[in-house]
């Protein structure tokens, strides 16, 4: 694995997510795989569970990790090709990127989308630039269009939950919420479900809500929650802002709001969602404080979903101890 950006960097979903596990059961077992190593974490936009299970997972391969907040503590970086750059922006993305190429040895990115330029957004300019530019392994930690590591931990939190003989079926569900929302989880958590293969997959939202097709193609796509929710075992809740009205919010109709209510006729479904979440707006709280909710399990898996895939770019890459 050189880069982590979304799932078709994964040569076996399953073997990493064998990996995730072996860790969750034994943290320390690589300790000193990074050791000599540094990884930087450039944060464009705020995050709690990313920032956080990324240092440890360093921390538990022996690697630094050093969290750099560019978007409030560095020069405003300019993207575009041949700009002339007598406006706002004071450093080009071409020279920060190997600067933080030379002081680390994978650095991880976080950038939300505009919402406004689709076209724009779906370049993934900044995720791309770093690739060609910074000469390192690159980690996304949510980019304009995707969540890599979130769909990560969702299907070994999948994985690890479902003990019967049979493909489980998963829900992903638009819930309602005040602002509009990156597609990027949906987008994510759709293409790893898609390319695991293991679920019999249905996405559920009211019309405008389409997701760009080359993540869902393989889902089932029902308008009709109740219709949707019928025998499930997983539903994950997700807010997302539309993609072909580009960045609009069309509805916030609490109807889709998840409640025990909506779970009846569900196989006694978990509920998950990649949290942050605004309760009673996009998920109840009789529902996020109830047994069926395993979100809490879902951050938890954060820290080994960021360590497998450090350690397998540390292997390929090699990166400190473990080219030894
Ligand atoms: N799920 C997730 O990425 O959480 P943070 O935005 O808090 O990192």
């Amino acid at each position: 694995m050189r880069n982590f950006i979304s799932v078709q960097d994964v040569d076996d979903i399953d073997a990493l997510v064998q990996k995730a596990i072996a860790y969750k059961n034994d943290p320390f077992r690589d300790r000193h795989v990074g050791a000599g190593a540094r990884l930087g974490l450039l944060f464009l936009n705020p995050s709690l569970r990313t920032r956080l299970s990324t240092q440890i997972a360093a921390q538990n391969l022996g690697m630094d990790a050093i969290v750099f907040n560019i978007d409030k503590d560095g020069w405003k970086l300019e993207f575009e090709d041949g700009a002339t750059m007598n406006g706002m922006t004071v450093e080009h993305i071409k020279d920060a990127a190997p600067i933080m190429g030379a002081y680390f040895d994978i650095l991880c990115v976080r950038t939300f989308p505009s919402l406004v330029n689709r076209e724009d957004d779906y370049s993934e300019q900044l995720v791309n630039q770093l690739i060609r530019y910074a000469g390192i392994p690159i980690v996304s930690l949510e980019s304009s269009t995707l969540h890599p590591l979130q769909s990560f931990t969702d299907i070994i939190t999948i994985s690890e939950t479902f003990k019967e003989a049979r493909k489980p079926k998963v829900v992903l569900t638009w819930a309602p919420h005040i602002k509009p929302i990156p597609q990027c989880v949906a987008n994510s958590f759709s293409e790893w479900v898609n390319a695991w293969g293991k679920a019999d997959f249905v996405i559920t939202h009211p019309e405008g809500y389409e997701l760009a097709t080359q993540y869902t193609d393989g889902a089932v796509i029902e308008y009709d929650q109740s219709k949707a929710l019928a025998d499930a075992d997983y539903v994950y809740v997700k807010n997302w802002s539309a993609y072909t009205d580009y960045g609009k919010v069309l509805t916030t109709d609490a109807n889709w709001m998840l409640t025990q209510e909506h779970l009846r006729n569900t196989n006694g479904a978990k509920v998950m969602h990649c949290l942050p979440v605004r309760r009673n707006v996009e998920l109840s709280d009789e529902v996020l404080d109830s047994e069926i909710s395993i979100v809490n399990m879902q951050a938890a898996n954060r820290v080994w979903a960021a360590q497998s895939v450090l350690a397998e770019i540390l292997k390929t890459n090699k990166i400190a101890a473990s080219c030894v």
